[in-house]
């Protein structure tokens, strides 16, 4: 196992200089920061009425006002433009676009994202949008969801709806973010929408997801018209083994984190030891001839969502089983036909999630892929903490300082650095958050932001990591 310790006391290396055209930017999501959710036409996703559910989310928060993001438009983009922003990476809301998921495209949706859009370019910000960011319709999960095929064309179609709207100006498009949520914490845990346990279905909406995606970028290829960067973003699962245990335990959470994603993706394949792992879940016959082509499209980019580490073992049987992975435990197993495995607590320090913090796992994971696929270039898509940051009264108005989450991105841009260095094709890097906002089952309990949120006011506060990585991307070069 990888000495968790060093990866936590160096990676400190102020000074080091990023190349031009390596792109520095924010990260958002629609349904955490926009609010508005009934209105100019928008329908209900999965995570309105999971988060009017009693008992799904922290103190019964939900998006329904969020950042107000979406009355607040013009100001957020001079925040960005303040903060020195050279890409923001949004998602757009399928049911602003189709209320149902299906039919023709609500103006008033198509009109906030054409505003937004425009809005970035006059400030010579890139806009990375993503199409998927977890706010399914809820009249399609009412037709099965992700578990359901028909899901997957309907995806395709909203995507094309997208490419006509936007594809003279949207610079890089990503078809779904972390498919691996959507799947396994929505149909697998139920900790995410729509809080389905059912280890069949998280599976079929594994590859319901897969096929989306191929769906969708086939679908924009023929409309988009200014030769955009085609992408995806993972989150892939940098794992680490426990004794002797360790490695099978890896190797099966790998497949079902990790493999099943990149196979079909990036080489066309499922792979035989998932199939056969989870064999008594399901056939896989939900996977139908001519898929695998489908999802197998060139890709000009994979996006990587990083955080943590996870440490694993097979259970022997008899101790008390543990079980910490990261997410909340709603009764269901993300994990579908791994039952054996365990996943093991780390060494700290922590953020708030109780993540272990191991920039290590961030250069790991991209020099891994960069073996893998060597002709594929990579950008982190997401990096981040949350922790409690207080606002406090300074001379110039509020302050927030939050020394830990300044702490936690100098490592992560260091550990991207040293991947660099070391021959990774690494495009750019998008700070999880801009601003702090839903935190899915953790409602707004958990802050990412390097912008802090008054909720009570919708002030915007920028946090001491605001300023710090805005003179990061003024001088390229990370500060001390
Ligand atoms: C990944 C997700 O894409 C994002 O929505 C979430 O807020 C962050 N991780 C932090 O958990």
């Amino acid at each position: 196992m990888t000495d968790t310790s060093t990866g936590n006391a160096d990676y400190r290396d102020a000074g080091l200089v990023f190349p031009d055209g390596f792109v520095f930017g924010s990260a958002t999501a629609s349904y955490q920061i926009e609010g508005a959710a009934n209105e100019d036409g928008r329908g209900p996703s999965i995570w309105d009425t999971f988060s009017h559910t009693e008992g799904k989310i922290w103190n019964g928060d939900t998006g329904d006002v969020a950042d107000d993001h979406y009355h607040r438009l013009d100001d957020d983009l001079d925040l960005m433009k303040r903060l020195g922003l050279e890409a923001y990476r949004f998602s757009i809301a399928w049911p602003r676009i189709q209320p149902t998921g299906r039919g023709p495209a609500n103006a008033k949706g198509i009109e906030f994202y054409t505003r937004l859009v425009d809005g970035l370019l006059a400030r010579g910000i890139r806009p990375i949008a993503t199409l998927y960011h977890w706010d399914l319709p809820q009249a399609l999960e009412d037709e099965g969801g992700w578990a359901n095929r028909a899901t997957a064309h309907a995806f395709a179609d909203y995507a094309r709806i997208m490419g006509e709207a936007l594809g003279d100006r949207v610079v890089t498009w990503t078809t779904l973010n972390e498919p691996w949520c959507s799947a396994y914490l929505g149909y697998g845990s139920g900790a995410h929408a729509p809080g389905r346990t059912e280890a069949a279905a998280a599976l079929a909406a594994v590859h319901h997801l897969n096929l989306a995606h191929g769906l969708a970028v086939a679908a924009l290829r023929e409309v988009v018209t200014n030769d955009p960067d085609f992408s995806i973003t993972l989150n892939l699962h940098v794992l680490r083994g426990e004794g002797e245990t360790g490695p099978e335990a890896v190797r099966q959470i790998d497949g079902l984190a990790n493999r099943v994603f990149l196979g079909p993706l990036l080489d066309g394949v499922y792979p035989a030891d998932v199939i056969a792992d989870t064999a008594d879940v399901t056939d896989w016959s939900f996977v139908q001839p001519g898929d695998l082509e489908l999802i197998h499209q060139p890709l000009d980019l994979l996006g990587v969502n990083y955080y943590s580490t996870t440490l694993v073992r097979v259970w022997d049987g008899v101790s008390p089983r543990q079980n910490n992975d990261g997410h909340k435990d709603m009764g269901g197993s993300a994990w579908p036909g791994a039952d054996r495995i365990e996943f093991l607590p780390q060494p700290g320090p922590y953020t708030e999630m109780g993540w272990n913090i191991e920039p290590a796992g961030l250069e790991e994971l991209l020099f891994s892929l960069h073996e893998q696929y060597p002709e594929l270039p990579l950008m982190v898509t997401e990096n981040g903490a949350a922790f409690a940051d207080e606002v406090a009264d300074g001379p110039d108005g509020r302050v927030v300082h939050d020394p830990l989450r300044t702490d936690y991105l100098r490592r992560h841009f260091t550990a991207a650095h040293r991947a660099m260095q070391r021959g990774v094709d690494l495009r750019g890097y998008q700070v999880w958050s801009l601003m702090d906002n839903f935190e899915w089952g953790y409602g707004y309990s958990k802050r990412f932001g390097i912008v802090y949120i008054d909720f009570e006011t919708q002030e915007r506060v920028l946090k001491d990591s605001a300023k710090w990585y805005s003179e990061l991307i003024a001088t390229r070069s990370i500060p001390a």
